[in-house]
């Protein structure tokens, strides 16, 4: 079986990469990575995916360019890789049709909520927020396609519950959401890599 090519997007830690680096390690995955890039240079993941072996490509925004000509330019170093899927684990900048249009339904993305609920930043925090005031009783993650600059929002392929206890402090929450997110998004990309294969068998 061909392996599928994935370039990953990310802005930070890179837990999630760490993630989909074990799940190919593993067998889960028949994946290779192809590129990680970064909008930032400080971005731990960076670190993670030299470690393995992968080339780490960082690509800032200078402060007077257009968001489009950046997502251009983006689009460009991740076609150069030719990829089965983009994945964006934990990229934290919201991209225009000049990238996404390049990749038409092939761009995932990673949540740390449920559909529809907490786009954008913080979104652990402001559930956990929401459910001291009573408003939730669960949180969740998400993986799903994204068609346009929506934020968070696109086609789900994949969704979990995580609850929420009484006793738990922030940092117990994203614990158990990262762990939550780490199994979803590897799950999601092998079943997204079976049904490709399928689809060209
Ligand atoms: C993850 O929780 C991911 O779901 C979130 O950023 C974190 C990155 O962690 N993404 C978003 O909030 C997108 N709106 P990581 O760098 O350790 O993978």
């Amino acid at each position: 079986m061909k392996k599928a090519s994935l370039v990953v997007l990310i802005s930070g830690n890179g837990s999630n990469l760490q993630a989909i680096m074990d799940g190919i390690h593993d067998g889960t995955l028949p994946a290779e990575i192809k590129a990680v890039v970064s909008n930032t240079k400080e971005a731990y993941g960076l670190e993670r995916a030299r470690l393995a072996g992968i080339p780490a490509v960082v690509k800032t925004k200078r402060k007077e360019q257009e968001r489009e000509q950046y997502d251009a330019e983006l689009a460009e170093i991740v076609k150069s890789h030719q990829p089965d899927f983009v994945i964006l684990a934990g990229w934290m900048r919201i991209l225009t049709m000049a990238f996404i249009g390049a990749f038409p339904y092939r761009i995932i993305n990673l949540h740390p909520a449920l559909p529809g609920t907490f786009p954008g930043v913080n979104a652990i925090e402001r559930a956990w927020q929401a459910y001291q005031k009573g408003e939730i009783n669960h949180t969740g993650v998400m993986v799903h396609l994204v068609p346009d600059e929506g934020v968070d929002l696109g086609p789900v392929l994949a969704q979990r519950i995580v609850e929420i206890n009484q006793q738990d402090s922030l940092e117990d929450l994203e614990r158990r959401v990262h762990q939550c997110e780490h199994e979803l998004l590897v799950e999601t990309i092998q079943k997204t890599i079976l049904q490709l294969e399928e689809n060209h068998a």
